[in-house]
């Protein structure tokens, strides 16, 4: 059985089997079409923490293909204390063909993953965000027209968003740029294991977000409190402010250059509204895609891709 949990835990022709399937399924959809590949099938999300994006592109997604959806909050589900973890995973896995799980730990996931009987999707946890990150690649893909060489600098904080955006780049040849402050960048271990398994792949951090953005093809940014943070909501901002996405910074960037954010988004914080707004932004086409990528996403879990783009 497969899950959804890691893009380190899946293979690059696996992640452009899912972004062919959501390129196919977007344009039947605009077509007006929406094909009941997954008639009759449940998808369950339970969430410990806040969505608008990933709860409802896949409730929606579901729909459009002909399945249906449940959603349980961590309280409802008792899933701390009424009953045990694995006690919880057997029993919404037997009632479920998916589970959607956002969870403040990964090892919640993780945990939920040995017990269950249906495929686990990540629907973000503290140290990834999965369904984003592919979200984004195919962006960059609409974007550009291929993903293969084109640079993304991520400035702001090295987190969820951040890492699993490095490792969806990595798997399509993109080189990435991680500008924090320090203390708030990738780890060396997850360096590591990156630089292990994408030998060939720049994938650098780059302190002064000024240099960051020189030649970058994109530049992505995300909130400086990540959902569960927010005790160090002060601390952060005056840490952050030097990587605030402005137009001035921009400004140093190529012409042709694309904004990224994943959303939500504090406008006035990590991003200016003359960045979010203006016309490198393409932070509204990536929240559309959600949907079209959580289509995908369950297609290929269930063995119902698309069409198979080349290597
Ligand atoms: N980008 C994203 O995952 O948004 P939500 O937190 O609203 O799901
Ligand atoms: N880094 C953010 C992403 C929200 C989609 C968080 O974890 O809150």
């Amino acid at each position: 059985m497969k899950h959804f949990d890691s893009l380190l835990r899946i293979t690059t022709q696996e992640i452009r089997d899912i972004l062919q399937t959501a390129a196919t399924l977007k344009a039947g959809l605009k077509a007006g079409e929406r094909p009941a590949i997954l008639a009759g099938h449940t998808l369950t999300l339970l969430f410990e923490k806040p969505s608008l994006r990933t709860r409802i592109s896949f409730e929606t997604a579901i729909a459009h293909l002909g399945g249906n959806s449940l959603f349980l909050n961590a309280a409802d589900a008792g899933l701390h204390g009424r009953e045990s973890l694995p006690d919880v995973a057997r029993v919404l896995s037997s009632y479920s063909d998916f589970i959607v799980i956002r969870a403040f730990s990964q090892t919640l996931i993780e945990e939920m993953i040995k017990y269950s009987r249906c495929p686990i999707i990540n629907g973000l946890s503290d140290r990834s965000h999965p369904c984003q990150a592919l979200a984004d690649v195919f962006t960059v893909q609409e974007e550009f027209g291929d993903c293969a060489g084109r640079r993304i600098a991520f400035v702001g904080d090295g987190n969820n968003v951040a890492r699993s955006l490095a490792v969806a780049a990595a798997h399509l040849e993109m080189p990435f740029v991680m500008s924090a402050p320090p203390g708030f960048e990738f780890h060396s271990q997850f360096l590591k294991r990156l630089h292990e398994q994408f030998p060939h792949v720049q994938i650098i951090q780059e302190p002064d977000p000024r240099k960051a953005v020189a030649h970058a093809d994109i530049i992505y940014t995300d909130v400086w409190v990540s959902m569960g943070q927010e005790a160090e909501t002060e601390k952060r901002k005056s840490i952050f402010t030097p990587y605030q996405v402005n137009e001035k910074l921009l400004q140093g960037a190529p012409a042709h250059s694309k904004f990224m954010h994943c959303l939500p988004a504090r406008r006035g914080l990590e991003v200016t509204d003359g960045v979010m707004d203006g016309s490198h932004s393409i932070a509204f086409e990536q929240a559309e895609n959600r949907l079209h990528l959580s289509k995908g996403i369950l297609a290929w879990l269930s063995g119902k891709s698309v069409g198979s783009q080349p290597a």
